[in-house]
């Protein structure tokens, strides 16, 4: 039985976890002393070595990305971290930075070290205005005790943190539209190459890291990189924040090894609640292919769940029990799609509108069996053709759910309406909707 590890939440349950005295009574910015006592190099090679890979969604290696920034030159260089958390479903980013936003800084601060910024801007999504607060406190009582500005504890390193509030947009947490709404302008994302390695925020060399990815490098400096390999798988190392929602007993965040499976998260979380069946899940959010029960077993690591069809993305685990009507919850997904699309490609402008258009109808009992053939037609035509990764993600609970629940999608054909009796989930086999 894998056990939980709990290290970026392990004291959140402290009385005030989120001050700087809680934080420094558990080791807080050690790592940090011990950083800058380091060369740059060395402390890049441990994050690399680390095998640490990005917890935003596309699992890119952390110290990869950071070595790919182009040398210095005598110029400016950047750390941005993408702290936009907008997609349905994943909720990690802001209950760290709510729980132990030292965390974050500390890592920053590190990271920083190690890339050659002296500059480095935290991008919150906007709505969390409780959020925005603490972190402003936080950084605030990070210059005060010197952990953060000039020369920081006469070591003549400098690390400024400014915190940047968007404006509340699923869009502006991809990279490069990120970038652009940093920089005043409307967030949509930019043509890559070149890589915001190479020229990202104001054109200088870049790396945007998720808020999860730079809170790890702490732990890594102070414990080692044995200490972060012996967690999760040997390409999937270390540890992440499982967020657990929908219909679970005890909804919330489980950091546990890469690696864990649902049916141990759901064991530790109490089970289903009422103790009804598992219907679907996402193991990474909306934009990432649905599962069913038959894969309760699947590893949560980034290869096995990959092999199994979908993605491992934020591990935003949303569970949906028996009573659930699939093509509802997909509507809904692609409503928000729809609506978060930026408009700046044909495909997924346009596609995600018809989209909205073709399920909606289904959804209501209207349309015919070759409604389905077109959804699937427009999401082959949206898939790799858009310009960002969001038109790929709105096809992702389309195509999954017509794979594992299409006699569902027709039974609303048939019945002229969802068929679906929540308070009996029964009701929805194949042969009632039929008799
Ligand atoms: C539409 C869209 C929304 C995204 N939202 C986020 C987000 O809120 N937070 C995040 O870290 N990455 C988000 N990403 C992924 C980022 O583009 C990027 O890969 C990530 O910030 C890199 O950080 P990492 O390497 O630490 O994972 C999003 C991508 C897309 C296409
Ligand atoms: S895929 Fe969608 S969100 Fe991305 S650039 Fe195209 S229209 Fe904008």
């Amino acid at each position: 039985m894998t056990q939980l590890t709990p290290i970026l939440s392990k004291f959140w349950d402290d009385p005030q976890s989120w001050t700087l005295a809680t934080y420094e009574r558990h080791d807080g910015y050690r790592a940090q002393a011990k950083a800058f006592a380091m060369e740059p190099a060395a402390v890049l090679s441990a994050v690399k070595d680390s095998a640490l890979r990005g917890r935003g969604g596309a699992g890119f290696p952390t110290g990869m990305k950071w070595s790919f920034m182009s040398p210095p030159d005598g110029g400016a260089r950047y750390l941005v971290v993408n702290a936009d958390e907008s997609e349905p479903g994943t909720c990690k980013d802001i209950p760290l930075m709510m729980a132990n936003p030292h965390v974050l800084i500390e890592g920053v601060a590190i990271s920083s070290y190690a890339i050659g910024c002296e500059h480095a801007f935290i991008y919150l999504r906007g709505e969390v205005t409780h959020v925005y607060r603490r972190l402003l406190r936080a950084v605030e009582e990070a210059y005060a005790a010197g952990h953060l500005g000039k020369n920081i504890h006469g070591t003549g390193i400098t690390v400024d943190i400014t915190v940047h509030a968007g404006a509340g947009a699923y869009i502006c947490g991809e990279e490069t539209a990120l970038l652009d709404s940093l920089e005043g302008r409307r967030g949509q994302p930019r043509s890559k190459p070149p890589f915001p390695g190479a020229a990202g925020l104001y054109a200088r060399p870049t790396s945007v890291n998720n808020v999860e990815s730079i809170a790890s490098v702490p732990g890594i400096i102070l414990e080692g990189v044995d200490w972060f390999k012996s967690m999760g798988t040997e390409k999937s190392t270390g540890f992440g924040i499982f967020s657990l929602s929908g219909h679970v007993t005890r909804p919330g965040q489980y950091e546990a090894p890469l690696g864990i499976t649902l049916r141990e998260l759901l064991d530790m979380a109490g089970g289903m609640r009422d103790g009804k069946a598992l219907k679907f899940w996402t193991p990474g959010g909306s934009s990432t292919p649905i599962f069913t029960a038959e894969h309760l077993d699947v590893p949560l690591d980034f290869e096995s769940v990959g092999a199994a069809g979908s993605m491992l993305g934020t591990r935003a685990l949303q569970i949906f029990d028996d009573t659930v009507c699939v093509v509802r919850a997909v509507d809904r997904w692609t409503d928000f799609y729809k609506h978060e699309s930026c408009g700046k490609c044909t495909p997924c402008r346009e596609g995600t509108w018809w989209l909205k258009q073709i399920l909606g109808r289904l959804e209501h009992g209207h349309g015919s069996e070759a409604d389905l053939d077109k959804l699937l037609d427009i999401c082959d035509n949206i898939l790799g053709r858009s310009f960002c990764a969001l038109g790929d993600g709105a096809t992702s609970c389309i195509t999954s759910s017509i794979q594992y629940f299409r006699e569902e999608y027709l039974a609303h054909l048939e019945h002229g309406g969802c068929p679906f009796d929540p308070q009996d989930s029964t009701l929805f086999s194949k042969e009632s909707v039929s008799a």
